[in-house]
């Protein structure tokens, strides 16, 4: 059994109103809200994020929101920050998934100044890493992964690096149905655990998370939570629907 209690984050990007989300997140609550064998996390839009809080009270599933500003308060119109999300009780937050780092231009540099902001305001973050097709074929995925991670973390303490969460999301299998062989996947895996264990050592290194992204789906996850360094799934498309995400909870269970 792993030092590392597997993780199962649901993150649902631009969808639901807030009616529908407090559905989903009700239904999700009844069948694992008491399970103790996984974390389970849910990243709904903002606008959902005080409704669902409310339908979390009580169970073990936490809260995530998918993006956060660096600055405390100010003049940046449209965005949201580590206290404003922390005053809604939101214990996780995304940060450098891909869909940000293509569609909004965000840079290692801003990711990794939301990745302190989070640590300093006791919120959690899920840092999202990835090579693109064009990198993986051009033999690039290592180095890119070392780049968006030592970057990423630029600057993050020993002690608090065990708050951080890993999300390993080759951009080529999001929302694409590719998925990366378990061999590819447990390969980076690997690999970010050894950066993991140079920037902070073997202690750390072996408790922090590292969680698999892109095209994860009952089906699949069986065999990719298997493989001895991923600690879980960051799920985008069977997250938006109950069933599927509680059968990827009960597997992740089951790969304990
Ligand atoms: P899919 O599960 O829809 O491929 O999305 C993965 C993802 O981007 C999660 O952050």
């Amino acid at each position: 059994m792993s030092i590392r209690k597997k993780l199962i984050a649901g993150n649902w990007k631009m969808n639901k109103t807030s009616a529908d989300a407090v559905a989903l997140v009700q239904e999700i609550v009844a069948e694992a809200g008491k399970q103790n064998d996984v974390d389970i996390v849910v990243a709904p839009p903002f606008t959902s994020l005080e409704s669902v809080g409310k339908a979390l009270e009580g169970s073990v599933i936490k809260l995530s929101a998918q993006n956060v500003h660096p600055e405390p308060s100010g003049a940046y119109t449209g965005e949201i920050s580590v206290g404003m999300l922390r005053s809604l009780f939101a214990n996780y937050v995304i940060v450098g998934h891909s869909e940000r780092r293509i569609y909004f231009s965000e840079t290692d540099a801003f990711i990794n100044q939301k990745v302190l902001a989070s640590l300093k305001g006791q919120l959690k973050p899920i840092l999202c890493i990835g090579e693109t097709l064009a990198e993986r074929e051009g033999n690039q995925t290592l180095k890119v992964v070392q780049t968006q991670l030592e970057a990423g973390l630029d600057g993050v303490s020993k002690d608090l690096a065990t708050s951080v969460v890993i999300a390993y999301e080759p951009v080529w299998a999001i929302g694409t149905g590719k998925v990366a062989t378990t061999e590819q996947a447990q390969e980076v895996h690997a690999f970010i655990r050894s950066l993991l264990v140079k920037l902070f050592g073997e202690a750390v290194a072996q408790k922090v998370r590292i969680l698999y992204g892109g095209s994860m789906k009952p089906s699949n996850a069986p065999e990719l939570l298997a493989q001895k360094d991923i600690d879980g799934g960051l799920i985008g498309g069977a997250s938006l629907e109950s069933r599927s995400f509680v059968e990827l909870i009960k597997a992740a269970a089951a790969a304990k």
